[in-house]
């Protein structure tokens, strides 16, 4: 598959010359836009970006200053959220295993922690605020490794408990704001989502008015945003309740590309194009065998049916599978689209291979937002 990025060729190759490949480049102006959409389709919902997508100091604090919160799901992440100054009312704290450090740092800063297990309860801060998260046992569109809202995945009470979960909060001393619930990842359906909100509006029955309804994120790009959001303000109708949203990738994949030189070819029976990105800098592909657009910046010969591979010494690591390209040159760019979320998030130093740069357009210029670590750096906290 192969795409037009949304910036001009010249400036992904003045980049890649300024800083250096594989490099990360995102457009900002992607990025409000997308949040444009989000606030269009969902109105007075209130907006916790989840910080997992991709951390960046630069981009989180632009979505501060667009007003939006942070889902975190670390004490590094928290960390983070308290470094560009967001506040306790607009963090979110969530997870199925939080440790000691995460319910302390979430209560110093007064933010709002999503429950996992009834156990909990006991386990938060005195006098938290908290919404529980239901797993609403269903299965959606999507890869299962990102699926978590089905049964069996390890997320969240079961409806039948999540009344009691309420209760239980409510008498260990917290405020039981309302429910949550999150599906999965890159889901485009809104009829999953649907589903999954109408399970939870279901037990209004047993719960009584909630305040909020947090109906978490896992759009994919392209999904029907105004179908989820009316799915989403039915739902939270029934509990009296406001609606809250957690997108992650929705607010970055497509601002996001990943630049990578063509190292050279290989013909074994397959046509192998080397790149000099693969599965250190971008794992979804080998992960979930997600698929990015890719555009060729060169000025091609011939197209050819091609595996894109990176320089790990793993079979798996590949970029892409039976793409057509046309024929390239050692030095040539590849830009890797729709690479905003969980790309850079993701990178690892496996093979000692330090993570690679970012850079931001904005205004019409390049800025670096995070410089490209060294193996010194890799090894740095080894004794
Ligand atoms: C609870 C929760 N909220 C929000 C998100 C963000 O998902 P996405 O990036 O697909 O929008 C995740 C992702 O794993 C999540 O677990």
């Amino acid at each position: 598959m192969t795409a037009s990025p949304s910036l001009p060729r010249a400036e992904f190759h003045a980049a890649a010359e300024r800083f250096g490949t594989p490099l990360y480049v995102y457009d900002a102006a992607e990025l409000d836009a997308a949040l444009a959409r989000v606030r269009a389709a969902f109105g007075e919902a209130r907006v916790f970006y989840a910080l997992k997508a991709n951390p960046n100091l630069t981009l989180i604090a632009r979505l501060r200053a667009a007003g939006v919160g942070f889902e975190c799901v670390s004490a590094g992440e928290i960390a983070r959220a308290e470094h560009v100054g967001a506040e306790g009312g607009s963090i979110l704290v969530n997870g199925p295993a939080k440790s000691r450090e995460e319910y302390e740092a979430g209560a110093r800063l007064g933010a709002t922690f999503i429950v996992d297990r009834e156990e909990e309860a006991r386990l938060l801060p005195p006098g938290s605020r908290a919404l529980v998260r239901v797993n609403p046992a269903l299965s959606v569109s999507t890869h299962d490794h990102l699926a978590t809202g089905a049964a069996g995945s390890k997320f969240g009470v079961t409806p039948e408990q999540a009344p009691g979960v309420l209760r239980a909060l409510r008498e260990a001393g917290h405020t039981a704001l309302g429910l949550h619930v999150h599906i999965g990842s890159a889901i485009r359906l809104a009829t999953d989502f649907g589903a999954a909100f109408a399970r939870l509006a279901g037990l209004r029955a047993h719960t009584g008015e909630l305040e909020v309804l947090d109906v978490g994120g896992g759009w994919g790009l392209g999904a029907d945003l105004p179908g989820i959001a009316r799915e989403a303000r039915e739902a939270a109708g029934a509990f009296g309740a406001e609606v809250w949203v957690e997108p992650g990738r929705y607010l970055v994949a497509r601002a996001g590309t990943l630049l990578t030189r063509v190292v050279g070819t290989k013909r074994t029976g397959r046509n192998f194009l080397l790149t000099d990105a693969g599965m250190t800098e971008l794992l979804r592909p080998m992960l979930y065998g997600a698929v990015h657009p890719l555009t060729p910046l060169w000025d091609g010969g011939a197209e050819e049916t091609w595996d894109v591979a990176g320089p790990a010494c793993e079979s798996g690591d590949l970029l892409a599978r039976d793409v057509t390209l046309p024929l390239p040159h050692p030095g040539d760019l590849l830009a890797v689209g729709d690479a905003g979320a969980y790309g850079a998030a993701m990178s690892g130093t496996y093979l000692t291979r330090p993570r690679p740069a970012e850079a931001l357009w904005e205004g019409g210029e390049w800025r670096l937002i995070r410089r490209r670590e060294t193996p010194q750096e890799v090894w740095a906290a080894e004794v």
